[in-house]
C-alpha cells in the first residue's frame, strides 16, 4: 500500500490503497470515477497541511496538482485566475515580483491555492475572503464546473460553504483573486504596527510576516505539524468578562479580539500556555515550545497519540477556563473525514 507520509505535513505514518497525483481536470475526474466504480472512498489533498490521519485510509487519495496562473488587469484592479494545485506561498512570492500587492500578509501559509477558501485562510489581519472574487468548483456527479462569488462562499473565521454544503462530491478547481491597485498596507497585527503606513512596501510586510512566522511556527520538514491545531474560541462578552476577572486575579492580561457582532475571540495558544502545557508530551506527540497552539510530531507519532494529546489539552483548558476548544485540523479516518469534535471529546 502506498505511503501517505510525504503527502501531509504531520508526516504521520499512514497508508492509502492508492495515491494519484492529477495535473488535469480529466485525470481528476477519471481517478474519481475509477474509485466510484470500485466503491472506494476518495480523499482530495492539496499539500496535506491541515489534516491528521487517524489510521490507514482505505481508499484513493487524489492529490491536486492542477497548475497555472492567468493575470489580467484594468485601471483599478489585478485579476488572478489561479488553478487549485498552485502552491499558495509561491503565488504570494510571484505576485510581489509582478508588483501585484495585497497577498503579502498571507505569506508562508502552507497549502494549495485551491484549499485557501475551504477554511478561509487568515493571518496578520487578512483573510482569503478579503481578496477573493470567485471560487470555481467541479461537481463530480454532474461533471460540470460552476463559480461561486465570494459572498456565496459564506466565508467566516476558519469557515466557508466548502465545509458544509459543498463538502462531498465537489472539488475546488481554481480561485479568482481581485487585488486593488490602490494598495493600502494592513499593519494592525503584532510588530507590523511599527511600520510607517506611508512608506512601507509590500515586500517589507512580506519579509516581516515571514520573519515572525519562522520565529514561532515549526517548519513541518523538521517537526511534522498542521499549524494551529485548534481554532481560537469565540465567547460571549459575559463569559469574556468572567475570564478577564479570573485572569486579573492572577495579575494576567488576557489577549482578546472583539468581534463585530459583540462576541470576543480568545487566543487558544494563550489558554493552553497558561495551563503550563508547552512541551507536554504523549508518546511522540507534543505541544510546541514556542507556540502552544501547534502540536508537533517529534518523530514517529501516531494519529492516536496526537488525538490523546488534543483530548488532554481540551479537557485541561475546559477545567481551567470553562472553554471547550474545537479542532481546526481535519481528522481523516479509514473511510474519510470524521467529526473532530467527537474524536477529541
Ligand atoms: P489539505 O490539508 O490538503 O486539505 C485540507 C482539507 O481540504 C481536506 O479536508 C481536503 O480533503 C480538502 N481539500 C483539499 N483540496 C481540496 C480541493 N481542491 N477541493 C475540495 N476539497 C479540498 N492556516 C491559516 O488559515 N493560517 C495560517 O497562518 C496557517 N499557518 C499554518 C502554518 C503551518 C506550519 C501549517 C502546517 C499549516 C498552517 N495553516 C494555516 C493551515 C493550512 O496551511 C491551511 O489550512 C491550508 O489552506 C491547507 O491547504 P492544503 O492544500 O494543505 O490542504
Ligand atoms: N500566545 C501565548 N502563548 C502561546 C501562543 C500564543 O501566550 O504559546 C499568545 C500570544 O502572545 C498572543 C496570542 O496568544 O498574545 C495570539 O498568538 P499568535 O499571535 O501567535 O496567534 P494565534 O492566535 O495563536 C492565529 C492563527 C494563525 C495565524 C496567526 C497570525 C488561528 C487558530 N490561528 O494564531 O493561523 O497565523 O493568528 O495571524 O486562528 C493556522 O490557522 O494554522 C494558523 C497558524
Amino acid at each position: 500500500m502506498p505511503n501517505l507520509q510525504p503527502f501531509h505535513t504531520f508526516h504521520i505514518a499512514a497508508q492509502a490503497r492508492k495515491i494519484i497525483q492529477v495535473q488535469t481536470l480529466e485525470q481528476l475526474q477519471q481517478a474519481w470515477q475509477a474509485a466510484q466504480a470500485e466503491n472506494l472512498p476518495t480523499l482530495i489533498l492539496g499539500q496535506g497541511s491541515n489534516v491528521l490521519f487517524l489510521e490507514d485510509f482505505n481508499g484513493v487519495v487524489i492529490v491536486n496538482r492542477l497548475q497555472g496562473i492567468t493575470h489580467r488587469e484594468d485601471e483599478d484592479f489585478h485579476y488572478l485566475h489561479v488553478n487549485a494545485g498552485e502552491n499558495w506561498h509561491h503565488l504570494v512570492q510571484w505576485s510581489l515580483t509582478q508588483n501585484i500587492r495585497g497577498l503579502e500578509n498571507l505569506a508562508l501559509i502552507p497549502g494549495c491555492a485551491g484549499s485557501a477558501p475551504i477554511q478561509n485562510i487568515g493571518a496578520y489581519g487578512v483573510e482569503f475572503k478579503d481578496l477573493c472574487e470567485y471560487v470555481e468548483v467541479l461537481d463530480q456527479h454532474r461533471i460540470e464546473t460552476f463559480r461561486l462569488t465570494a459572498r456565496q462562499c459564506e466565508f467566516g473565521y476558519r469557515e466557508s460553504i466548502f465545509k458544509h454544503r459543498y463538502r462531498h462530491g465537489y472539488v475546488i478547481t481554481a480561485v479568482g483573486l481581485k487585488l486593488t491597485k490602490n494598495w493600502q498596507p494592513i499593519l494592525k497585527y503584532g510588530s507590523l504596527v511599527d511600520f510607517n503606513a506611508q512608506t512601507v512596501t509590500a515586500k517589507q510586510v512580506f519579509d516581516e510576516v515571514c520573519r515572525i512566522r519562522q520565529s514561532k511556527l515549526p517548519n513541518p520538514d523538521e517537526w511534522g505539524n498542521a499549524g494551529s491545531f485548534f481554532k481560537n474560541p469565540i465567547v460571549s462578552v459575559q463569559q469574556f468578562n468572567e475570564l478577564k476577572k479570573h485572569a486579573e486575579h492572577h495579575a494576567l492580561e488576557i489577549p482578546h479580539y472583539p468581534q463585530s457582532d459583540g462576541s470576543v475571540k480568545l487566543a487558544a495558544g494563550w489558554l493552553i500556555d497558561r495551563c503550563n502545557l508547552k512541551g507536554y508530551r504523549i508518546g511522540a506527540a507534543a505541544v510546541h515550545e514556542k507556540q502552544a497552539l501547534v502540536l508537533i510530531n517529534k518523530g514517529n507519532a501516531t494519529g492516536a497519540e496526537v488525538v490523546a494529546l488534543a483530548r488532554h489539552i481540551r479537557q485541561t483548558v475546559a477545567a481551567e477556563f470553562g472553554v471547550y476548544l474545537q479542532s481546526e485540523v481535519r481528522f481523516i479516518g479509514q473511510n474519510g473525514e470524521v467529526n473532530g469534535e467527537q474524536v477529541i471529546s
